[in-house]
């Protein structure tokens, strides 16, 4: 069995695997080179371009999992709703949804032929890789603020004003985007993906009664209908906020960001739920030296490696030199456990 998935069911092994959110991304030489010629739209879609981007940090690192090249947004597809990826901007949608009255606007049923591009790079990647490959989709929330938002929004105005004024439509969009999002996952377990990473990354911006209602029983929802056929590693950002939640919607691993440290994370999180996290991706953009000393202390917060996932508590950012996420590996190997 691959070290990843002994970590996800909590088997010991020699050292944690490693892998990094956003691993196949923008601060990749190889990636800029390629992106030159493509924009995201033809990478994520032709599926030898998007399997060439998923393989491209292996040929740096020696990773545990690899993590399929699309994007949160390609399940819009489904509805018809098509994302530009604007340069220095981030994403755009073509059509946000400014009222409840637009929800009339979505289709009833999925097109869910518009991902085939994604199962199908999936069964090709997997023929070129002997370490698991994840899957992964947004949650309803971060889902739903990008529909309204338009975008990404420092601080989800418009969606928290939508929420305030008009919850239980907003239960209906969740519901809509709940039952899409599950069956992409199911898509891609299906296509090969060994397990899967839902990502809540703008739940940070609810309090924590708006967490409960909006956030929590749809991430139960989605864990309840995949966990049966693979393991499900849940992340949000503010994990200290809402461990207590995450922990309750039960999932095989909680993927934790760097607002509480991993020692406390160990004593909140029960021993049958793994636990992924957190270097800040922040620390990468420092000296190699500085690197070892953060990756040095992070792992003597690892108090229980058989269920220890190495990871950052976020996206790996564009700029960071490859020569400092090269000393993870070295400090990982390093370590006596
Ligand atoms: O992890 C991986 O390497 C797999 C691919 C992956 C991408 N996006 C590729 C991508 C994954 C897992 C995602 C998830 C994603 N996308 C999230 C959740 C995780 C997180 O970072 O919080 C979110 C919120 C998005 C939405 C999104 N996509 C944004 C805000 C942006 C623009 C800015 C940015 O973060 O890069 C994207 C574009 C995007 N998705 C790029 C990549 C490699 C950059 C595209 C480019 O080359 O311009």
């Amino acid at each position: 069995m691959s070290k990843l998935l002994k970590a996800l069911k909590g088997i010991q092994e020699e050292k944690p695997p490693i892998w990094m959110m956003r691993q196949a991304g923008r601060y990749l030489p190889e990636y800029k080179e390629l992106r030159k010629r493509y924009n995201f739209h033809e990478m994520s879609h032709q599926v030898e371009l998007a399997v060439q981007v998923t393989l491209m940090p292996f040929r740096h690192f020696p990773l545990d999992a690899a993590i399929i090249f699309s994007d949160i947004l390609t399940l819009f597809e489904a509805w018809n709703i098509a994302v530009e990826m604007v340069e220095t901007i981030g994403p755009k949608i073509s059509s946000p949804i400014h009222t409840p009255a637009d929800l009339y606007r979505l289709p009833v049923s999925a097109d869910l032929s518009a991902l085939n591009h994604v199962y199908d790079a999936i069964t090709e990647v997997k023929k070129h890789i002997t370490v698991p490959l994840l899957g992964f989709c947004g949650a309803p929330l971060t889902l739903a603020s990008y529909l309204i938002e338009g975008g990404s929004s420092p601080d989800l105005k418009k969606t928290r004003a939508w929420i305030q004024q008009d919850p239980v439509s907003f239960h209906l969009l969740l519901e809509k985007l709940c039952a899409l999002a599950i069956t992409h996952l199911k898509g891609q377990i299906n296509a090969g993906a060994d397990a899967v990473q839902i990502f809540d990354s703008w739940a940070c911006h609810l309090s924590d009664e708006e967490f409960n209602l909006f956030c929590a029983p749809y991430h139960q929802k989605m864990v309840q209908s995949v966990q049966k056929t693979a393991p499900v590693i849940l992340f949000t950002r503010g994990s200290d906020r809402f461990l207590d939640q995450l922990v309750n919607a039960q999932p095989t691993a909680i993927s934790v960001d760097w607002s509480l440290n991993l020692s406390d994370a160990f004593k909140r999180i029960p021993k049958c739920i793994s636990l992924q996290g957190n270097l800040d991706p922040h620390l990468l953009l420092q000296d190699c030296k500085s690197v070892k000393v953060a990756v040095e202390n992070l792992l003597k917060q690892v108090e229980e490696p058989y269920r220890y996932i190495f990871n950052l508590g976020h996206g790996i950012l564009p700029g960071t030199p490859l020569e400092n996420v090269h000393q993870i590996f070295e400090c990982v190997d390093a370590w006596k456990m």
